[in-house]
């Protein structure tokens, strides 16, 4: 089997999740502060060692639903009197749910927010002994040229200047670290679009921004400097270098989990066409519909890995 550069992955050879910091090694313990969670209070491995996919997503509520969702798909039994519940609760920050071999994990909005849950979830991988797991960002974005409605898969996530890095400070230094998504998890994922699902689902780069308003050129924000034809003319370029969509995580998720070798994939639906406006005016059902999309295509694949298991 031949491979492109690029998907050849950094894992240990067993297919655990590599850890690039020899300090957590030498700690008595390692609180997972954010997730309510630790090394020592917890038997990580006894409950979560059987994880083969992560499944984050905005809002606790999007991601209490997929996990239902998913429990509905795969047939996953609950052992009996139990339902299921916020593992991390008691965190006050995230909610994780856990249907058998899916973890289900709500991640804030924004850079920040899903980096510092992913430090703590690729930890998790490591202390729990999770073998190749696979993540995936279930989201929502602005789609440039896509109306609302539209499921979008990741080919790569570049920053407001069209870079493909994820650039962050560091002791007063700035690191660089690649956006790298796993090209042939976005293959796999286009393959299992349905023709007759009532929209498209495309393939194309990620533009994440660090603010919702004046960082995607929005004129409706509390503040703004430049005129409709500014932003129009920026979201023409960016078009015209292949740029499909916006939002505000893909840098963050695409870097940190590459780092850690661990395969990823983003898919979002399209809320509105940004070449179009800016306001979200679908009706509340109508997006609660639309955001269901994503999670299908997950769903399939998912279901796709356990039935050829
Ligand atoms: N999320 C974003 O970041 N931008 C949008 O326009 C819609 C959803």
């Amino acid at each position: 089997m031949s491979f492109d550069k690029d998907e050849l992955r950094d894992e240990y050879p067993d297919g655990t999740v590599r850890l690039r910091n020899p300090n957590i090694e030498l700690m008595d313990q390692d609180i997972l502060y954010h997730l309510a969670l630790g090394s020592g209070s917890h038997d990580l491995v006894e409950m979560f060692g059987d994880v083969k996919f992560v499944c984050l997503g905005g809002t606790p509520k999007r991601m209490e639903q997929f996990a239902y969702t998913i429990m509905a798909e795969i047939g996953h039994k609950l052992p009996c009197g139990t339902t299921l519940h916020d593992i991390s609760q008691f965190s006050y920050r995230y909610s994780m749910y856990k249907v058998g071999p899916v973890l289900c994990i709500s991640h804030g909005m924004g850079i920040p927010s899903v980096g510092i849950l992913l430090h703590e979830v690729i930890k998790l991988m490591y202390h729990a002994k999770v073998r190749d797991p696979v993540f995936f960002r279930i989201g929502t974005c602005g789609g440039i040229g896509f109306e609302g409605g539209n499921v979008i898969i990741s080919e790569e996530a570049v920053d407001g200047n069209l870079r493909n890095i994820y650039e962050l400070t560091v002791l007063g230094k700035n690191i660089q670290r690649p956006a790298k998504l796993d090209k042939r998890l976005v293959r796999e994922l286009k393959a299992l679009a349905d023709p007759e699902d009532p929209y498209d689902t495309v393939t194309g780069k990620t533009m994440c921004t660090y603010d919702f308003y004046e960082g995607q050129g929005r004129l409706d924000g509390a503040f703004c400097d430049f005129t409709e034809a500014d932003k129009m003319e920026y979201l023409e370029s960016i078009h015209k270098a292949g740029v499909v969509n916006i939002e505000m995580e893909s840098l963050a998720f695409a870097a940190l989990t590459h780092h850690a070798g661990i395969k990823a994939a983003v898919v979002c639906v399209t809320l509105l066409d940004r070449l179009k406006g800016d306001q979200m005016l679908a009706p509340k059902e109508v997006s609660d519909e639309w955001q269901q999309r994503p999670t299908k295509l997950v769903c399939r694949y998912i279901k796709r890995y356990l039935q050829m298991k």
